[in-house]
């Protein structure tokens, strides 16, 4: 694709597909040409995602405080201490299921933690992120219909439940991240509950099931390359760089949609204003032209500039999260089991949707 096809339009999706690395790079990089203001399935409300400048800007500016690398680096014990607790649940028991185990639980405890939510509410928490990022199974109408149905009737339990917690913090602030928001202002002016809800439900969508696939992709990885492990085991100051790689060859998002804001031209195609364009960054992080031997993994691969996070004013807020909590939890299997393999003979099942890399289950 990337060598006959560098940017195509498909007729049965209406959008534009693009699939090198140079022209995914500058369609992020210029938010003018190309706008974020789109539709999310099952999210009918602006949020910093499907913002543009100026609006944009000033969001990120305030929610940004909240996610800073230094911010997020003092959690580190916390989050050490949640993904050990996963593990004492089955470190006797010789087997485990990644995803189940450990991927989930870590990233929902966390960002409920973050935002205020009380402890007994978090597993309603998980159920609720992953219906809104849901793909359809099924290729048809009907069911595409009962899921967009499935995905109101959550958003709207999310917006009172999370309604309940902002009307607590306004009588009564806390150290979280919703009372921060209450107490913020933009030019003097203080955020809308309904900006406050939007922001707290885009980072239950944004951070969970992303977080979830990173942690099992990497371990998915180390049962793929023994090796691997016997390298971060002797050498954990490598476990950064590993989960670069990781973040690179088995991208969680593949891809990121933006909208033609004029007529213009994306690697010689003309494009024209409205038009949907698609920035497939599981092939641009596998281009040759910017990653020499791209399909080979390597552990301490530098510069790795890959896409995964996105690139430039919408780059992820949460990636210093993503990355913390990856790394904690891959340190703490890997000094606290000597050999991991995956359970030979079980099926692996993708998780069903064109946009998102990960798998249901994996068993170790
Ligand atoms: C934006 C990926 C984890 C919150 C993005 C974007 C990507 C991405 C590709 C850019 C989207 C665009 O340009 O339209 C990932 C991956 C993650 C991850 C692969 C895990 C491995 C997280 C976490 C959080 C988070 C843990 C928060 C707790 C956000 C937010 C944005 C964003 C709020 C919007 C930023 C903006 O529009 O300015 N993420 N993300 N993400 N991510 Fe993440």
């Amino acid at each position: 694709l990337r060598r006959k096809s560098p940017v195509r339009y498909d007729e049965s999706r209406a959008c534009w597909d693009v699939f090198r690395y140079e022209d995914a790079h500058h369609i992020l990089k210029n938010p003018a040409e190309f706008s974020s203001k789109r539709r999310l399935a099952g999210n009918e409300n602006d949020t910093l995602l499907t913002m543009d400048p100026p609006r944009h800007s000033q969001m990120r500016a305030l929610v940004n405080k909240a996610f800073t690398p230094r911010v997020i680096s003092e959690l580190e014990p916390h989050i050490a201490s949640i993904a050990n607790e996963c593990l004492d649940a089955v470190i006797g028991r010789g087997s485990m299921d990644v995803v189940h185990d450990l991927a989930v639980p870590v990233p929902v405890i966390v960002i409920a933690e973050l935002l205020g939510v009380r402890p007994q509410d978090r597993m309603l928490f998980k159920e609720w992120s992953d219906i809104l990022v849901m793909g359809s199974e099924e290729n048809s109408e009907a069911s595409f219909k009962q899921l967009m149905a499935t995905k109101q009737r959550a958003l709207e339990e999310l917006n009172v439940y999370l309604g309940s917690i902002v009307e607590e913090r306004k009588k009564q602030p806390k150290e979280d991240l919703i009372s921060l928001l209450i107490s913020d202002e933009i030019d003097g002016e203080k955020l809308k509950d309904h900006e406050i809800l939007g922001f707290s439900i885009l980072l239950l969508a944004a951070g969970n099931e992303t977080t979830t696939n990173l942690i099992t992709n990497a371990v998915r990885y180390l049962t793929e390359a023994p090796k691997a492990q016997e390298q971060l085991r002797e050498h954990p100051e490598l476990i950064p760089g590993f989960f670069e790689e990781v973040l690179r060859y088995y991208p969680p998002i593949q891809a990121i949609g933006r909208v033609a804001a004029a007529d213009c031209t994306i690697g010689g195609q003309p494009i024209k204003a409205g038009d949907q364009v698609v920035s497939w960054v599981a092939s641009a992080n596998r281009d040759e032209s910017k990653f020499p031997d791209p399909d080979t993994f390597l552990i301490d691969r530098k510069p790795n500039a890959h896409l995964s996070f996105g690139f430039g004013i919408h780059f992820c807020l949460g990636a210093p999260l993503a990355r913390l909590e990856g790394q904690i939890a891959i340190r703490a299997m890997l000094e606290r089991m000597a050999d991991i393999r995956f359970a030979a003979g079980t099926p692996l099942v993708p998780i069903q949707s064109p946009f998102v890399f990960g798998v249901k289950q994996y068993p170790v």
